[in-house]
């Protein structure tokens, strides 16, 4: 099985250079002009297209099981497909949760068949070595502890406990992923709050305030200089834990962070405007803390973009107590085209782009053969077309979210065409070719 993709615009080591892309057995084969591309089973025009690698979101909750109403494996990976994204990473948080081997090994089972783009698969932290182990032998892709976890007595707020946790997975090179907010400090404030009758907007982000960030940033940090962990910090939404990271890593504490577009985007005004459909943890931040992130990702400090693509159902948005919402809000059919909208403004260059959003995932988590086009390395590749305009409309999501803080926005710059190994699996707005996502698994370290 072989595919040409012809006359096309490709984004090859930071540049963009003119000419075609052969795809042979699921892997790049050549790049190089299109008159030099060897005969081929189908043809794509790339005429007035640029092919990027397929994108990595790092950060993806599929759901499925007990949460298959808010999304499972099938509508996840279409909602991928539709915006770019080859290759997703599944956060553990599901029910039930990633919290085993087994576990990992039955979620690998029944998404096996079901799966559209390439899936690898996060399992929950655990204090126990032998759980570490076996987990990383059945291919978890790295680890994720949830420092918001509201209960006090949890194993991770002992500190000898987590800091040995954390030296097994160095040893293993296993990557932990890192939800950083004072889980105990906000549940009091929020227990103290719901007694009171309080549940406004202002309410929930004074639970939620900044420096409850900034404490588990800290504390996180001073875990990654003592352990030889590759600890990865999940959307940063403040400007103040950022510089306290940018700064450690300039005194060589090796840790990577993460920014959503909806913390690049949208601030607290968008929250007072949308209520519930704009509630995620950690929330959305005054307009001065989007531009500085913003600023930070252009100079470099910023290793991934990501979505935290985070599905719920219509009803559990629209809940009237803010304490009830659940915070969360799909983002894979709306990453892209937003941030080609901000390329179009200048505002950061493509180049920037696919580095955040395909390169650097890849190197983070380690996943061999993605995020570059190069010859030998992973047939996975998406078609943009830099000048379609298109207003985001969650009624059309591929997702079983049909909600979106960006709901109405025009963009500038969408993905027409989503290629895994080799086969399109989407092509404006069709689904052509099904099943072909691989499970991903954690490289023999
Ligand atoms: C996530 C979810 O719904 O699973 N929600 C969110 O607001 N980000 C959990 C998380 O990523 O912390
Ligand atoms: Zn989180
Ligand atoms: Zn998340
Ligand atoms: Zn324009």
């Amino acid at each position: 099985m072989s595919l040409n993709i012809t006359d096309v615009k490709l984004a090859v080591d930071g540049q963009l250079i003119e000419g075609g892309i052969s795809i042979r057995d699921g892997r790049i084969d050549k790049i190089g002009r299109t008159a030099q591309l060897a005969k081929a089973d189908r043809i794509v025009n790339g005429k007035g297209l640029i092919a990027i690698p397929g994108l990595i979101d790092a950060h993806v909750h599929l759901r499925d099981m007990e949460l298959s109403y808010k999304e499972d494996f099938s509508s996840g990976t279409l909602a991928a497909a539709a915006g770019g994204f080859t290759t997703v990473l599944d956060m553990p948080n599901t029910r039930p949760p990633t919290s085993s081997d087994g576990r990992l090994v039955e979620k690998m089972a029944k998404a096996r068949t079901a799966i559209h783009v390439n899936v690898g698969f996060y399992a929950s932290l655990s204090e126990s070595a032998t759980d570490l182990r076996q987990m990383t032998n059945a291919g978890a892709i790295a680890f994720k502890l949830y420092m918001n976890e509201p209960n006090p007595d949890a194993w991770h707020n002992d500190r000898q406990r987590l800091l040995s946790s954390l030296e097994e997975c160095g040893a293993l090179r296993v990557p932990v992923a890192v939800h950083a907010e004072n889980g105990p400090a906000i549940a009091k404030i929020q227990t103290r709050y719901r007694e009171a009758g309080r549940n406004s907007m202002r309410d929930f982000l004074r639970a939620h305030a900044p420096k409850f960030e900034l404490e588990a940033v800290r504390t996180i940090m001073d875990h990654a200089r003592l352990t030889h962990s590759k600890i990865h910090v999940c959307h940063l939404s403040t400007h103040r834990s950022l510089r306290e990271i940018s700064a450690a890593r300039k005194k060589g504490v090796e840790i990577t962070c993460e920014l959503t577009p909806h913390h690049l985007l949208l601030d607290t005004n968008d929250l007072n405007r949308k209520g519930g459909h704009a509630l995620m943890v950690p929330p959305l931040r005054r307009h001065g803390d989007t531009k500085a992130l913003w600023r930070a990702m252009l100079r470099g400090d910023i290793d991934i973009v990501a979505s935290d693509h985070a599905p719920h159902s219509l009803e559990e948005k629209s809940a009237r107590d803010v304490w009830t919402v659940r915070p969360g809000l799909p983002g894979l059919e709306t990453t892209l085209p937003l941030l080609l909208t901000r390329v179009h403004r200048n505002e950061i260059t493509l180049a920037a782009l696919v580095k955040l959003l395909a390169k650097n995932p890849a190197r983070v988590f380690g996943l061999q053969g993605k995020g570059r086009l190069e010859e030998g390395m992973d047939g996975d590749l998406a078609l943009i077309d830099p000048k379609a305009r298109f207003k985001i409309d969650s009624s059309k999501f591929y997702s079983k979210a049909h909600f979106s803080p960006f709901d109405g926005v025009e963009c500038v710059g969408w993905p027409v065409v989503t290629i895994v190994a080799g086969r399109v699996v989407y092509d404006r707005g069709e689904v052509v070719e099904e099943n072909q996502g691989k499970i991903v698994r954690g490289v023999r370290r």
